[in-house]
């Protein structure tokens, strides 16, 4: 871990008590933690806005934030804001992330950019010696998982995708793995992951670019394309921004920036349940029933107005050891687990069935929760991710399993989009005799975006 020239917390009270308090611009030191201050890693956080906020608020108690970066300079002022009034210090802010890789004080980096950026700054933050925490789904392409793999072999450093199901929500889904585990439900025969649908939007007409944002550097790595947006709010989750645009959080509904609900949602629940199986590839991908919300032609929207991804899904997918996974956009959010002996459903609120309610009086072996987690459950990602900072091993989400998983997300857009089965290899990573399917597995950076090696 590197150094940190971020004042330690103790040396920091000293100061706070020497300048005495009331000539201090900064409010009273709240929180003193109880560890060495030195020990603390320092982190700052990439893309701010909604994601952003949450994986940094949960990561105070683990770290020191120096500094962060926004291409939108009022998320940027009000995150850092909170920030600064959350550790009672002040923080670097940054349009260009760049400079945070620059600076030699910041151990690692949180990224929280929409996907199509995940891979250029995460393989740029590694060569510039930083650990990362990158939020799921990891990438736009297959080709991206296999370079961030090179890279994180490369530097060894220590990356965590924020899929944070693998440590938190009441570690229910560590419970559904170890019923599996234990044999509750027989063999495995078919696993439905639900991932909910999404609704198709409107035409969405070219708008005036809001003076706080700069939409060139957002697009990045996209093509250049004009600014989007109608006039209707978000409210709710991820809300403050239009309802209907090509930018802040509805950037998942776009092709050209993610997967839709499939890489969106799917990065969770495909994950558990490929943990679940034991972490083997699939076979073969199939649209069993679909509909995208613009015409297509060779894998490609034919209108460029509005959300292109999926609105709605059935996909098949054909596992090792006969086991069939489906995918879908029907029914409740989570994943239920079919075997010869028994199911049962879980998803982050919940865990129901007759295995579980089994569990009084037949409970799990003890230990069986960390067997399936490699040691005690962390408190939280965050703080998984910080333990295996300082032991240099990979966290709990670690980029090859989570590629893998992601693998079949990725594909099944490949599927719909080209509107026909897929056959995969998952020892060679290459989809069976369609070279047409092939030419999707990557993706051109728009010049002057491409990653720096
Ligand atoms: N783990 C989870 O459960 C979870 C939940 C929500 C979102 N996410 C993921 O987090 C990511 C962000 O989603 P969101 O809902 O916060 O999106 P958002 O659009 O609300 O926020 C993204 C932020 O990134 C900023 N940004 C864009 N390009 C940037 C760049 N080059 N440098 C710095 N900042 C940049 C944007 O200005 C914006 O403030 C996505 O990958 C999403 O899938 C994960």
């Amino acid at each position: 871990m590197h150094r940190s020239n971020v004042t330690p917390r103790r040396q920091f009270l000293k100061q706070v008590a020497a300048a005495g308090v009331a000539g201090m611009a900064l409010p009273v030191v709240r929180n003193v933690r109880a560890e060495s201050p030195n020990e603390r890693p320092v982190f700052a956080t990439i893309g701010l806005r909604n994601q952003g906020w949450a994986i940094t608020s949960k990561s105070f108690d683990y770290a020191d934030f120096a500094a962060m970066a926004d291409v939108d300079s009022n998320v940027l002022g009000v995150n850092v804001e909170k920030a600064e009034k959350k550790q009672n210090r002040k923080l670097d802010s940054y349009k260009d992330y760049r400079k945070i890789l620059d600076r030699k004080d910041i151990d690692a980096v949180m990224i929280a950019t929409p996907d199509h950026w995940h891979t250029k700054i995460a393989v740029e933050a590694m060569l510039a010696g930083k650990d990362v925490y990158c939020e799921k789904p990891l990438t736009l392409t297959i080709a991206e998982g296999k370079l961030i793999e090179q890279i994180v072999a490369k530097t060894g450093k220590v990356f965590q995708v924020g899929t944070m199901q693998r440590t938190e929500s009441g570690q229910r889904f560590l419970q559904a793995i170890a019923l599996i585990r234990s044999g509750r439900i027989g063999k495995v025969q078919r696993v439905t992951c639900g991932i909910n649908g999404m609704t198709g939007s409107p035409a969405i007409p070219e708008a005036p670019v809001p003076t706080e944002l700069d939409w060139e550097f957002w697009l990045g790595p996209a093509a250049k394309v004009p600014y989007r947006a109608l006039p209707e709010m978000r409210t709710g989750y991820g809300g403050g921004v239009p309802l209907y645009s090509n930018c802040h959080y509805s950037f998942r509904n776009w092709h050209e920036y993610s997967g839709g609900k499939l890489t969106d949602w799917g990065a969770h629940h495909v994950d558990i349940a490929c943990w679940a199986l034991g972490g083997k590839g699939p076979s073969k991908i199939t649209p069993l029933e679909y509909e995208l919300p613009v015409e297509y032609k060779d894998g490609h929207p034919l209108v460029s107005d509005r959300y292109n991804a999926a609105t709605s899904f059935k996909i098949g997918v054909a596992m090792p050891d006969d086991v069939e996974m489906i995918i879908t956009s029907e029914g409740d959010n989570g994943i239920l687990f079919e075997g010869t002996e028994g199911r049962f459903f879980v998803n982050r609120g919940k865990i129901v069935g007759k295995p579980v309610e089994d569990l009084k009086e037949n409970p799990l072996p003890d230990g069986a929760i960390e067997d399936v987690y490699g040691g005690k459950v962390s408190a939280n990602h965050t703080a998984n991710f910080v333990e295996a900072m300082k032991s240099r091993k990979q966290p709990i989400s670690d980029v090859w399993s989570h590629n893998q998983m992601l693998e079949i997300c990725h594909l099944s857009n490949i599927a719909m989009r080209l509107g026909r089965e897929l056959k995969w290899d998952p020892a060679k990573r290459e989809i069976v005799d369609d070279t047409q399917a092939n030419a999707f597995l990557s993706r051109e950076s728009r010049q002057g975006y491409e990653i720096n090696m």
